[in-house]
């Protein structure tokens, strides 16, 4: 798995000093708020769970899941509601985690459905920010780092459903997905 990396962008000790500090944040700014933590199926798992762990506040979990990215490494742009919140988000403080925001096409998608539900407020921490690949008007409210116009995988970002498990952030070797 690691040779197919042509380059690392984040160490693991750069991600843990960001989700340290992005945790340290939070945990100032929801104290008292009782947020509902939304994750991002399936690439924020990773994210989130290092982040709950380091945020001490009463909080709660749920998880949805919105496809853009059908396997390869470009968005159709259509988006697909495939699995849905297990709790009712009306009221609630609710504290969307992502693992990278591009287009902002899922953001924006989810920002709508639960406003529309009638959340209380809206917020949204991501890993990872990819401000030039932006198409739609959203803010990351909390980011941990910012990533360049490329592809990248590990930490939660895949290729292929693959390579999410590394502990780093690295770029793909163009070679493996022009062998596809
Ligand atoms: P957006 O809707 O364009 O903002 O894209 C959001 C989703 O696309 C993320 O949650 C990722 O799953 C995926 N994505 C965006 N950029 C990358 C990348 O560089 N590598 C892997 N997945 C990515
Ligand atoms: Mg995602």
């Amino acid at each position: 798995m690691n040779n197919d990396i042509e380059k690392v962008l984040f160490t693991k000790e750069d991600i843990e000093a960001a989700t340290d500090r992005l945790a340290k944040q939070l945990t100032k700014d929801y104290r008292d708020k009782n947020p509902l933590i939304v994750c991002v199926l399936t690439g924020a798992v990773l994210f989130t769970v290092d982040m709950i762990e380091k945020m001490d506040i009463m909080a709660q979990l749920d998880f949805i899941d919105v496809s853009t990215y059908f396997g390869g490494t470009e968005s159709t742009g259509n988006l697909k509601l495939i699995h849905d919140l297990n709790k009712d988000v009306r009221g609630r403080n609710v504290l969307i985690m992502e693992d990278i925001v591009d287009s902002g096409h899922t953001l924006k998608f989810l920002i709508d459905l639960l406003k529309e539900r009638g959340a209380k407020s809206i917020k949204t921490a991501s890993m990872m920010d990819k401000p030039e690949g932006r198409e739609y008007d959203v803010s990351v409210d909390y980011y941990g780092v910012r990533v360049p116009n490329e592809f990248l995988v590990g930490y939660g970002l895949d290729y292929k459903g693959y390579y999410r498990n590394l502990p780093y952030i690295g770029v793909l070797k163009p070679s493996v997905y022009q062998e596809d």
